[in-house]
């Protein structure tokens, strides 16, 4: 995807965010040269920051997801079980707009709606071999009620409504009826080797440097800063 479009979905989230009174923290809004002087590790090492994705697939309004990473844990916290064990991510799902189906292999998710359309999440559990099970119900907790679908069934979160969803449980969403503003509790987030996908495509975008990035992506830290 451009560039130009990417400053322009951060500019649209940004907007969208605060019209729920979310503010996100002061280091969203440092310029590039700024991350790359400052450097800190607490937010480039931790992978804090803007992650606008298309999957790879160049088609963001139908398969792509807003997410901006505001803190998150070490995995050798969570080995030891002690210390920084979570995560907090604020996304942005719009109107009809997939984030397709994936499972997590360590991470542990709270998928709140936090403003905006109905969430939709269609759910599946794991075969024993990690693949998608297409048969056996799924129940998950929502806001402490456990509920049961079918397989492959559709859970609709109104605002104010949330999902755990543990590792192994296998989800796709989408806003229905409008953009849905989304929260992300969850336990320590690894997006480079934590998402396995049912089709065989990317976790980030391509991105086409058509202009100059209003900030970083986490998918930039590799590259522009080191
Ligand atoms: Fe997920």
């Amino acid at each position: 995807m451009q560039r130009s479009r990417v400053n322009e979905i951060i500019r649209q989230a940004d907007a969208f965010i605060r019209s729920f009174g979310y503010i996100m923290p002061p280091f969203a809004y440092w310029s590039p040269d700024e991350l790359k002087s400052r450097r800190p590790a607490g937010i480039v090492d931790a992978r804090l920051g803007w992650d606008i994705t298309d999957y790879g697939q160049g088609k963001f309004d139908e398969l792509g997801l807003f997410l901006f990473t505001v803190r998150n844990g070490r995995a050798e916290d969570l080995k030891r079980g002690t210390g920084m064990l979570y995560a907090e991510k604020i996304m942005i799902s719009r109107k009809d707009q997939l984030s397709p189906m994936h499972r997590h292999i360590v991470k542990a998710e709270d998928i709140i709606n936090r403003g905006g359309g109905k969430l939709v999440l269609e759910l599946f559990m794991s075969n024993p071999d990690g693949s998608i099970d297409r048969d056996t119900d799924v129940s998950v907790p929502t806001d402490g009620i456990v509920r049961t679908l079918k397989a492959g069934g559709l859970l609709k979160l109104d605002p104010g409504e949330s999902v755990t969803l543990l590792p192994g449980v296998w989800h796709g969403f989408w806003g229905e009826g409008a953009d849905v503003l989304i929260g992300e509790v969850s336990t320590v987030n690894d997006d480079l080797t934590d998402n396995i996908f049912e089709k065989p495509i990317g976790r980030f975008a391509n991105i086409d440097e058509d202009e100059k990035p209003l900030h970083l992506l986490v998918s930039d830290y590799d590259r522009h800063i080191r």
